[in-house]
């Protein structure tokens, strides 16, 4: 295949684990990577080894997507590309461990990378899919959106972030020829832990998944229609049936305009 008619795939985080894996598996479906990460020497290798499996012209767009010039590169060429048709925001970082013991500027680059850049090549998505009125937004969250993490607290707090603000943009799209989807992984065997300030054994060996096995369940999930994908979840009727009492949780507490009976208490004096 040609680069020149492939349509194309950017993949933020593509130097390692579920990122990268995004870009080889996309472009065995036909889609020329647009590769982005800091390590540029990594990806050029990737570059060159989908040339070689796939015949695809892969580009390297080495930048820091926690520093506002690298960022906005990043988002010109999402504009500016003429042939995007997906967008995967899979770089992130888990500056884990309590709180008090993580550096400010790992809690900085946390927010920026997890929250900030991927809520700015969203809505960069979004706006050059909607002149196509096509393309697909990939989103990585986690299973940590779930719950409050131990030592993963601000990690947390940003995935939840990323499944919300993509569950919003879900019905931002409808109708309109868009997909967004969320995959929420649970372990999965990256240099994640490692770049994160802890080894993998927080989590039981056997709950580890590989990359290449969990992008290939999400990528089906997205041929399935699944716009909220947990591939380690064996039955989608558990996110269905949580997703259903929030909603009635939010119903019973938003809209009453009523203080509720067991705050009431004589005024003081
Ligand atoms: N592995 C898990 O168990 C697990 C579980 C739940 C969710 N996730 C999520 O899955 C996503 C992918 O993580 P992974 O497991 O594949 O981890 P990984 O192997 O550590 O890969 C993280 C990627 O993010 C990139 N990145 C980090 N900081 C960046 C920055 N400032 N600018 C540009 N790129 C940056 C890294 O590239 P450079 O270092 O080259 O910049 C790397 O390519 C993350 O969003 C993570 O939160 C992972």
């Amino acid at each position: 295949m040609t680069t020149d008619h492939a349509p194309a795939a950017l993949i933020t985080g593509a130097s390692s684990g579920i990122g990268r894996s995004y870009a080889e598996q996309l472009a065995l479906r036909g889609y020329a990577p647009v590769l982005v990460a800091r390590r540029a020497d990594r990806l050029a290798e990737l570059a060159e080894a989908i040339h070689r499996d796939t015949g695809l012209e892969a580009t390297v767009l080495a930048a820091d997507l926690a520093e506002e010039g690298g960022l906005a590169r990043v988002e010109q060429a999402v504009l500016g590309h003429d042939s995007l048709a997906v967008v995967v925001n899979a770089a992130g970082l888990g500056a884990l461990g309590p709180l008090t013991r993580v550096e400010p500027a790992d809690l900085n680059r946390l927010v920026a990378v997890n929250v900030l850049a991927l809520t700015r090549l969203s809505r960069a998505a979004l706006l050059a899919f909607g002149e196509r009125g096509s393309g697909t937004l990939i989103n990585i969250s986690s299973i940590g959106a779930f719950h409050a993490p131990p030592d993963g607290s601000a990690y947390g707090a940003s995935k939840a972030y990323d499944l919300h603000f993509s569950r919003a943009l879900q019905r931002d799209v409808e109708g309109s020829g868009i997909r967004v989807q969320v995959v929420l992984p649970g372990p999965v065997r990256t240099e994640f832990f490692e770049a994160s300030g802890m080894d993998d054994s927080v989590f039981p060996q056997e709950s580890f998944v590989e990359a290449d096995a969990f992008v290939r369940a999400a990528l089906t999930g997205l041929d399935l229609g699944e716009l909220v994908c947990i591939p380690t979840l064996p039955d989608t009727a558990a996110w269905e049936d949580s997703a259903a009492r929030q909603q009635r949780l939010r119903d019973a507490a938003g809209l009453r305009g009523v203080i509720a009976e067991r705050y009431h208490r004589p005024a003081d004096g």
